[in-house]
């Protein structure tokens, strides 16, 4: 099936996706073709200049934290118990008996305190750069065992500038959040949770290769939410195999039935994130990434869902949480009382768009100046750690219009109104003179933003915001 006839090919319980109109447009070809088969796109903005030194990307950074505004800090344990069918992020599975998954585990938290103790010696103003959340991210960093977790969690907070404003949030799988593991974290200061749900539909979940059921991912919200954490988050996925429009809807009602703090609902990406460097992939593709084992799946009967079954998912998801007071910001990520994700703001909004730094296999770390990555084979990782080196894989610099161009393209993910007066305080140049009016005003010439001079704000339309990714990887690139 060709990508328009995907785009066409709708479930006839719900109504036309609101967006098929502007993708089907043939001006509009080119954002039809990114979002076919696209990867994450909002995630890591790589810079124009390839093959950066990332010593010169460590001292860019140790420059601007001289003098920060709180920066997103974050720790990415890669242990897995499983691997997801969808899943293309570097991880490393633990599996086994409980003391040899355990050990296996626990090297982790070893190697990412050594990691942070080279970045903290090689970058000396990152231990005085104010934290304002950090995160652990994974992997499973929640089937870490407990005294591993201690161990983490103490390690950050003494060698770190964490304040009284620091959020602290773990990430896990609904199998692994047990209430003794909640309990802990909840005694270590964490007060922020996230974890993968992906679908409330336990067939879904199986054929994903999810080793938990959908009731144990309501039994995770509920006991997260009855021991007080502050900020549970849930990440859904639409587009899974055999997933169903119907299925959806089920999903947003046990979704508000549960009324988690936040939810993520991403799009399944197949494309490598490695082609566009806009996320982090790992060096195994994710066996859905297979032609052969999606061709295989479909010969048995299973059902991949169409672009346009997606963007019906979509909708009903958006809309669903959005009149159930839910606030889209940034893209994907809805939170209840209209605050933004925090770390992704301190990334992404245009009053901030302040350092980060993370460590641990495939962290993705940036400055004003330049971005890198770290090593993602756990090999090479783990040689260059035990060698006293910090694993940096590659970095990108940016040039002066690069830095202006990705601060555009960051602020627009956010999904509020860009302000002209703030970027012309920040770039020297208005956003209403060229080059940016011209691509602003090919967007609003097909309804994708409105450009409004006397204000001073570009803000994209519904359309606009739906396609995002898709606008700032083609258009804004
Ligand atoms: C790196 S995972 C960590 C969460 C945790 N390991 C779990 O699975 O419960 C973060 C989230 O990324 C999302 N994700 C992973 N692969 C994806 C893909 N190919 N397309 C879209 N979202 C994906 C999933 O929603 C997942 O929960
Ligand atoms: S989605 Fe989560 S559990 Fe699944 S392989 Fe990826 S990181 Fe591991």
């Amino acid at each position: 099936m060709d990508a328009l006839e995907s785009l066409l090919a709708i479930d006839p319980s719900a109504p036309v996706p609101a967006v098929q109109k502007a993708l089907a447009d043939p001006v509009n070809r080119h954002l039809l073709d990114y979002v076919t088969e696209d990867p994450f796109g909002a995630h890591v903005f790589p810079g124009n200049e390839i093959g950066y030194a990332p010593e010169k990307f460590l001292a860019d950074l140790d420059a601007q934290l001289a003098d920060s505004a709180p920066i997103h800090l974050w720790s990415y344990i890669p242990t897995c118990a499983y691997r997801c069918r969808f899943c293309q992020y570097p991880v490393v599975l633990v599996k086994g008996e409980p003391e040899v998954a355990d050990t296996k585990a626990a090297q982790w938290v070893d190697r990412n305190i050594r990691e942070a103790r080279l970045w903290l010696a090689k970058v000396p103003n990152l231990a005085k750069a104010p934290i304002g959340e950090f995160n652990v991210f994974g992997g499973t960093p929640s089937l870490l065992p407990a005294d591993a977790i201690r161990r983490l969690l103490d390690f950050y907070r003494e060698n770190f500038a964490f304040g009284p404003d620091t959020k602290i949030r773990f990430e896990g799988d609904p199998s692994t959040f047990t209430r003794e593991k909640l309990e802990l974290l909840a005694e270590l200061g964490c007060t922020k949770l996230s974890s993968g749900v992906q679908s409330f539909d336990d067939h879904v979940l199986e054929l994903c290769g999810r080793e938990h059921t959908s009731a144990m991912c309501a039994d995770f919200v509920r006991n997260a939410q009855k021991l007080g954490f502050e900020w549970v988050s849930i990440d859904l996925m639409y587009g899974l195999l055999d997933q169903s429009v119907d299925s959806v809807r089920r999903d947003l009602d046990v979704v508000l039935e549960l009324a988690p703090t936040a939810v993520v609902c991403t799009k399944l990406h197949l494309k490598s994130y490695s082609d566009t460097r806009t996320g982090v992939a790992g060096v195994q593709p994710a066996a859905w990434q297979l032609p052969d084992y999606r061709d295989r799946m479909a010969g048995r009967g299973h059902h991949w869902p169409t672009l346009g079954e997606q963007y019906q998912m979509r909708e009903i998801l958006t809309e669903g949480l959005r009149g159930n007071g839910y606030t889209e910001w940034p893209t994907m990520y809805f939170a209840r009382g209209g605050q933004p994700e925090k770390w992704k703001a301190i990334m992404v909004d245009q009053d901030k768009q302040e350092a980060e730094v993370a460590i641990g296999l495939g962290g993705s770390s940036s400055c004003r100046a330049s971005e890198a990555i770290t090593d993602v084979h756990w090999q090479r990782y783990s040689e260059a750690v035990e060698a006293g080196r910090i694993p940096l894989g590659s970095a990108t610099r940016f040039s002066e219009r690069a830095q202006e161009a990705r601060a555009v393209k960051m602020a627009l993910t956010t999904l509020r109104p860009l302000d002209d007066a703030l970027h012309r305080r920040r770039f020297g140049r208005s956003l209403f003179d060229e080059p940016w009016l011209s691509r602003f005003s090919a967007l609003a010439s097909r309804g994708l933003a409105d450009v409004d001079p006397g204000r001073g704000t570009i803000t994209l339309t519904p359309d606009g915001e739906v396609l995002v990714e898709a606008i700032i990887n083609t258009e804004l690139a």
